[in-house]
C-alpha cells in the first residue's frame, strides 16, 4: 500500500490536485498498484478560520506517507510570507526535502518564446538546493520604521548542505545518461568519456565566501564523476544562455534562491506555469511534489487552469516512488494530450480543467 497525502491548498490547487488524482487512479488500476489518499487541509482556508498554518506535529504527521501532492499554496487575503514560509518551506525544510527538482523540457507542439528553439533544444534540469541559503538565513530587522532602520537576510550555506545538492546533481546526470549521451557533448568531449554535463551557477565573482565554497566542493565531487563534464556559469549570464542557447545546459546545480529565479525563466520557456512541474526530494524520507505555477487566485473556481503541471507533478511522484512503467505511461498520455491543445495557458487550452484531465486518464 502506498500512501500519498493529497494538500489541495489554495486557490486553483485543490482543482489542479483533483486531475492529478484522477490521473492516479488510472495508473493504480492499471498497473495493479494500491494507493491509498489522504486529503489534507492545510492552506489559507483553514489559516482564515483557525490561525493556524501548519505546526510541528502535523508536519511530523506527514512522514507516514510515502509521498505528498501539494496544488498551491498562498492565499490574496492573507500577507504573504505567512503561508510560504508557515507551510510551504515549513514542510521543505523540516521534512529535509533538500533538493528541489525541476526538469525544464519542452514539448512537442508547445509555443516556446524563444524564437527558433525546439523540443530538441530545450531539455534540461534544474537541482535546487532546497533547505538552505537565504531562504533560512540568519537576519532581522533593527530600528524598524525610523530613519535608521537596518534589514539582515543572510545567505547561509554549510559544507554539508552543499556537498549533498552537488552530489545529487552528478547523481541525476549518470542516471540521465545511462543509456545514451547528452546530445550537447561535442567529439573531443566524448572521446575523454563524458556522457553528461553539470553546471553550478553561482556568483564566484561578487559572493566570494559563499559560492567559494560551492566552488570548491563541485569541483571536488566532480572528481568522483569521471563520466559527467563539470561546468560553471554565473547566474546573470546562466539567465542569458536559458534564453539564448538553452541546448547548452543538461543538469544545472544552484543555490535555493537562485533555483527559484532561474527556474520561473525556465518554466516559461518551456510554455509556462501551466506545464511545470517540481519535487521538492528528500532521496531518503517522504517527497512532495507540486506544480511550480502558484494559487492563481483569479482563475480559481472558473475550470479554466491548466492541469498538466500538477500531472505533471505526479508522474514525477510515481517515478520516485520506482514506479516506472506508471511514470511513463502518464508522461506518454501527457505528451499526446499537450500535442493537441492549442495553448497551455489557462482558458485557451481547448476544454475545461477537468477535461484535460479526463483526456490524460483515457490515453492511459
Ligand atoms: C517556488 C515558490 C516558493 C519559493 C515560494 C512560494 C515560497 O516561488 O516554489 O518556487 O520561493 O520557493
Ligand atoms: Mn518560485
Amino acid at each position: 500500500m502506498t500512501k500519498i497525502a493529497i494538500i489541495g491548498g489554495d486557490g486553483t490547487g485543490p482543482e489542479v490536485a483533483a486531475e492529478a488524482v484522477k490521473v492516479l487512479k488510472k495508473v493504480e488500476k492499471k498497473f495493479d498498484l494500491k494507493f491509498e489518499f489522504t486529503h489534507l487541509d492545510f492552506g489559507g482556508d483553514r489559516y482564515l478560520k483557525t490561525g493556524a498554518t501548519i505546526s510541528d506535529e502535523e508536519v511530523e504527521g506527514l512522514r507516514r506517507y510515502d509521498a505528498i501532492l501539494l496544488g498551491a499554496i498562498g492565499h490574496p487575503e492573507v500577507k504573504p510570507g505567512i503561508l510560504e514560509k508557515g507551510i510551504l518551506l515549513k514542510i521543505r525544510f523540516q521534512l529535509d526535502q533538500y533538493i528541489n527538482l525541476r526538469p525544464i523540457k519542452l514539448y512537442e507542439n508547445v509555443e516556446t518564446p524563444l524564437k527558433d528553439k525546439g523540443p530538441e533544444d530545450i531539455d534540461y534540469i534544474v537541482v535546487r538546493e532546497n533547505t538552505g541559503g537565504i531562504y533560512t538565513g540568519v537576519g532581522g530587522i533593527s530600528m524598524k520604521g525610523t530613519p535608521n532602520e537596518v534589514a539582515v537576510q543572510s545567505m547561509v550555506y554549510s559544507r554539508f548542505q552543499v556537498e549533498r545538492a552537488v552530489r545529487y546533481a552528478f547523481e541525476v546526470a549518470m542516471k540521465r545518461h545511462a543509456n545514451s549521451a547528452w546530445r550537447g557533448l561535442s567529439e573531443d568531449d566524448l572521446d575523454k568519456g563524458y556522457i553528461g554535463q553539470v553546471t553550478l551557477c553561482g556568483k564566484t565573482n561578487v559572493l566570494t565566501f559563499v559560492f567559494d565554497l560551492w566552488e570548491r566542493t563541485f569541483y571536488e565531487v566532480a572528481k568522483e564523476f569521471p563520466k559527467i563534464k563539470p561546468a560553471y556559469s554565473h547566474v546573470d549570464a546562466t539567465c542569458m544562455w536559458m534564453v539564448k542557447n538553452p541546448e547548452w545546459f543538461d543538469v544545472i546545480v544552484t543555490t535555493n534562491m537562485f533555483g527559484d529565479i532561474i527556474t520561473d525563466l525556465g518554466a516559461i520557456t518551456q510554455g509556462g506555469m501551466g506545464i511545470a512541474s517540481g519535487g521538492n526530494i528528500n532521496p531518503t524520507g517522504v517527497s512532495m511534489f507540486e506544480p511550480i505555477g502558484g494559487s492563481a487566485p483569479k482563475y480559481t473556481g472558473k475550470g479554466v487552469i491548466n492541469p498538466m503541471a500538477c500531472i505533471g507533478a505526479a508522474q514525477m511522484m510515481m517515478d520516485s516512488l520506482g514506479y516506472s512503467n506508471a511514470a511513463e505511461a502518464i508522461e506518454n498520455a501527457m505528451k499526446q494530450v499537450i500535442k493537441e491543445m492549442p495553448s497551455q495557458a489557462a482558458g485557451k487550452m481547448g476544454g475545461s480543467t477537468t477535461e484535460i484531465g479526463d483526456r490524460v486518464v483515457s490515453l492511459i
